[in-house]
This record gives C-alpha cells, structure tokens and sequence, in this order.
C-alpha cells in the first residue's frame, strides 16, 4: 500500500523515525522503487542526469579525479580516527604513536590506511593533472577549474607535508627540518617564513602545534571547500571534455546516456578497487616509524620526503635562491597561466593535441632522459663555476649563470621543436612541459635513489639507502 495513505500516528517508533528521514516513502514494507527514487535523487545533486556516451570510456580520466576524492574521503575519515590516540605535543605525540600500533584496537591498520592513502592520493592527483593537460581540458570554458585543481593540488601537497612531521620521529623532525631550512634563503621574507611556519626560530612544540592545527583543520576544511567547487565547475562547464582523435574536429556531446547506472556503476568498481588496493596495501605494508626524533643527531644524509626531492636535488645544482624560489614560482606561475595563453588550436578532447604532437612529447621526453643525468654528472664532475669565477658572488656564478643557461637551452628547444616540426604553439608548448617534467621526475629519482652519504652521488646498492 502506498504510504500516502497512511497517517504518521499511526505508525510504530522505527516507522516513524523512518518516515522523518524520508518522508513520503512507505508502509512497512520495502518499496524499492521509492529507495530507488530516493538515491537517484540524492546522486542528480552531485551529477547530471544524462552525460555524453563518449566521456565514459575509462581511457579518457582513467577514473582519477574520482579517485582523488575517494582517497580525500579515506583520509578525513581515518584522521579523524587518529585524532583520537594523537597527543600533539612532542613529549608524547612518539609514545602516542607507539601505543595507538601496539594497544589499540586496528591501530595499526587504520594508521597504515592514512599514509598509504595520503601517498596514493598525491600521485593519483599528480596523474590527474597529466590527464587533464595532455587531453586539452584546460582550454576555455575551464581554465578556472584548473586553477582551482592547482590549489588543491599545493594543498594536497602541503597536507602530506605537515602530516609528515606529526609522529616525531627521526624521519620525520629531520625531513622537515630540511624543508624548513629551505626557506631560509628566500630574500626578505625567508627567515620571517621560517619562524612563522616553524613557530619560532627551530622545530619544536609550536611547529607541531601549528603542523597540526594546518593539517586537521586549516587544509581539510578548504579541501571541503573546494572539492564540490571543483565538481560543480566540470558540470558549469558542460561536462568532461568529449574524447576525439586527432583527425576529427571538435565534435558536440553526441549520444546521451542516463548517468544511473552508467555513470555511477563504473564509478563505484573504481571506487571498489581503490579500497580494496589501499586495505591490501595497509595489511602488508605499515606505515613507517623511526626512532623518536632527536635533534641532537641528524642522520646522514638526511633527505627530504619523496615528493620534494626533486627540489632537493635542484639545490645540489643551483643557488638555493634560484632553487627554491625563482625556478619553482618561474614554474608555478607558468602553470597558472597555462590556459590563459592564445593557443594556435583548440585541442579539447585530443589527447597530446595531435599525432605529431605525440611524436614531440616522445622526443622531448628523450631529450630529457639524456640530457638530464648527462647534466647532472658534469655539474657533479666537471662544472665549478663559483671556483671558476671566485671574483663573482655565488649566487650569480652558482645561481643566475647556470639558470640563464637552463633557460636559453629551453628557450633553444622551443625554438628547435616548432621549426622543425612546424609546430603549432601548442605541440610546442607541450614538448618543452613534457622536457621539464621528465627533468623533474629524473631529479627526484636522483635524489631519492642515487645520493648516499654526505648526499655524494653513488649507485643504490652501495648505500643501502631507504626511501625517505
Ligand atoms: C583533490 C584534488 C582533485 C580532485 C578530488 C579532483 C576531482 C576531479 C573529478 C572527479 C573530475 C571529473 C572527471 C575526472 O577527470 O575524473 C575532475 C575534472 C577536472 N579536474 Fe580535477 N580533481 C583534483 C585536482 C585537480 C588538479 C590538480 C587539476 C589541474 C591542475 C584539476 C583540473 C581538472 C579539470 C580542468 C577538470 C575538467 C576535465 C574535463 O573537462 O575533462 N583537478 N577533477
């Protein structure tokens, strides 16, 4: 019987309460129709009702924006479990770590899910940003919710970073310790940065109190923020881009399919297969723990968390003026105005914006495979500009010379690529990006796997190093 014709007073507690939740739905017995109703309603405040047959296929997302707002649910959901075991205070934040692994019940395992997901999630947003760059989601109408995926990508970046220092052990107070230091060499503002970030002058209580506070209230609570934003942009923008190749043009949204089950389905056995990686990956794998921090011994070498050894490693090569400040807000602000640029084509929907623009992505990656490490030996080896010219200061013999020349060689490359393939901007643009990030990927391997002691270049096998 419907329940419309039934009056609430005459229902029992659990029918009532049931019926104050959702109202209008039945008598006792199960409508599944109306459950259905109900659930396909809440899912068309989130996404559209239809959505063009062509944005489903995996192999133009490869489900990794909804994957990074799984792993975004993971970790507020189990931080917010930790919170209650953590003492942030750095007398006990170690031993509240040791007993939350030892005497509390799934621990361990709900520890083991927090880092493995707050690893996973920020090379899955990492490929996702590869993902939408390389399929020309970034021309109009969504340039801003690129800049908006920029934001949450620095915040993502800077939530694993102040999570890192939270167990205070020696991994931790000494990776941050490096990172910290970086900001030092910023003119001007570098030690009022530092003091700000750390709380004082060196790491200590307030640092992880401010590390704390940032990385459970400040960065969750604008993630909360901007992640619907981000999703109500990709709809205000008529969708995904819709998938073509390179010898189609731009093509309208084509046939339409309801979203329930199509959509929704391929999104959950996603959403079901990342679960299950992470839970597998948390049950082999504990999150590591070193001894409690001691700041009297820094361990040797003592290397930055993974995701910023790349920048590291730049300092081995440049002033770290030119290291940690120009060449990386050069780079960022490059980013930023990435989509704001007057591009040649409008290449929405093709993946590496042509055929020959997929030739050039090849030959840039290569150049940058070779040129790199090649790079990174002679400046290790052979080029000593500040013994060279010891009458210059270091950051220009060390800093502004080899940057210069960084730059002209990738301002050469830009060049070289369009004349030689007759580029548009954009195939050229696109080869000097994908140069640059193998670049950065090589140096972040370099540093993680090829640098031992005294952060001297060495072969992996001869330092037995472990990742940081
Ligand atoms: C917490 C981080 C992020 C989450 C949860 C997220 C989530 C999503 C989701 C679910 C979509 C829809 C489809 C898909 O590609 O899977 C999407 C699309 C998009 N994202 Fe993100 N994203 C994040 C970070 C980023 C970053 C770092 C960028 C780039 C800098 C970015 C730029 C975009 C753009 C431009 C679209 C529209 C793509 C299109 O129309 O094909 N997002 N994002």
């Amino acid at each position: 019987m419907p329940f419309q014709n039934v009056t609430p007073d005459r229902l029992n507690l659990f029918q009532r309460i049931r019926y104050s939740i959702f109202p209008g739905t039945y008598n006792g017995k199960i409508d599944r129709e109306r459950y259905r109703n109900l659930f396909n309603s809440l899912v068309f405040h989130l996404r559209p009702r239809v959505v063009p047959q062509r944005t489903l296929r995996f192999t133009l997302t490869w489900g990794l924006g909804g994957m990074a707002a799984v792993l975004v649910g993971m970790l507020i959901a189990t931080g917010l479990m930790l919170k209650f075991a953590y003492q942030p205070v750095p007398d006990r934040a170690y031993e509240s770590i040791l007993h939350l692994q030892n005497s509390v019940f799934f621990g361990q395992f709900i520890r083991n899910i927090h880092h493995w997901s707050g690893n996973t999630v920020l090379l899955v947003i990492f490929l996702h940003f590869l993902r939408v760059l390389f399929t020309g989601a970034i021309h109009p109408p969504r340039q801003f919710n690129w800049i908006i995926g920029l934001t949450m990508f620095f915040l993502v970046l800077g939530s694993n970073f102040t999570g890192y220092l939270l167990p205070w052990d020696q991994l931790a107070f000494w990776a941050v310790t490096i990172c910290t230091g970086m900001l030092e060499y910023l003119p001007g503002i570098g030690e009022w940065l530092q003091k700000l970030i750390q709380g004082g002058s060196e790491i200590g209580p307030a640092t992880l109190s401010n590390f704390f506070a940032i990385h459970t209230a400040v960065i969750p609570a604008c993630l909360v923020i901007l992640m619907p934003f981000h999703f109500w942009r990709v709809r205000k923008s008529g969708g995904l881009v819709i998938p073509r190749t390179p010898d189609e043009k731009p093509v309208d949204r084509g046939q339409l399919v309801a979203t329930i089950p199509n959509l929704i389905l391929r999104e959950l056995v996603v959403a079901a297969a990342l679960i299950a990686f992470i839970m597998l990956l948390s049950v082999i794998f504990n999150a590591p723990l070193e001894a409690k921090a001691n700041p009297g011994l820094s361990p040797n070498p003592t290397k930055a968390p993974w995701y910023f050894a790349g920048l590291q490693e730049m300092l081995l090569h440049f002033h770290p003026l030119f290291a940690v400040m120009i060449i990386p807000f050069i780079i960022v602000g490059a980013l930023v105005f990435l989509p704001y640029v007057r591009y040649d084509t409008d290449t929405a929907g093709v993946w590496f914006a042509s055929y020959r623009g997929r030739r050039m992505a090849i030959v840039s990656a290569a150049v940058a495979m070779v040129a790199t490490p090649l790079g990174i030996i002679a400046d290790e080896f052979v080029i000593d500009f500040t013994a060279w010219m010891p009458a210059l200061p270091a950051a220009v013999s060390n800093g502004l010379l080899p940057a210069v020349l960084v730059l002209a060689g990738v301002i050469g490359f830009y060049w070289l690529m369009k004349k030689k393939y007759t580029a548009t901007n954009n195939e050229a643009i696109q080869s000097v990006f994908v140069l640059l990030l193998v670049a950065f990927i090589i140096l972040t391997i370099t540093c993680i796997w090829f640098r031992g002691t005294g952060m001297a270049l060495m072969w992996p096998w001869e330092m037995g190093a472990a990742m940081p």
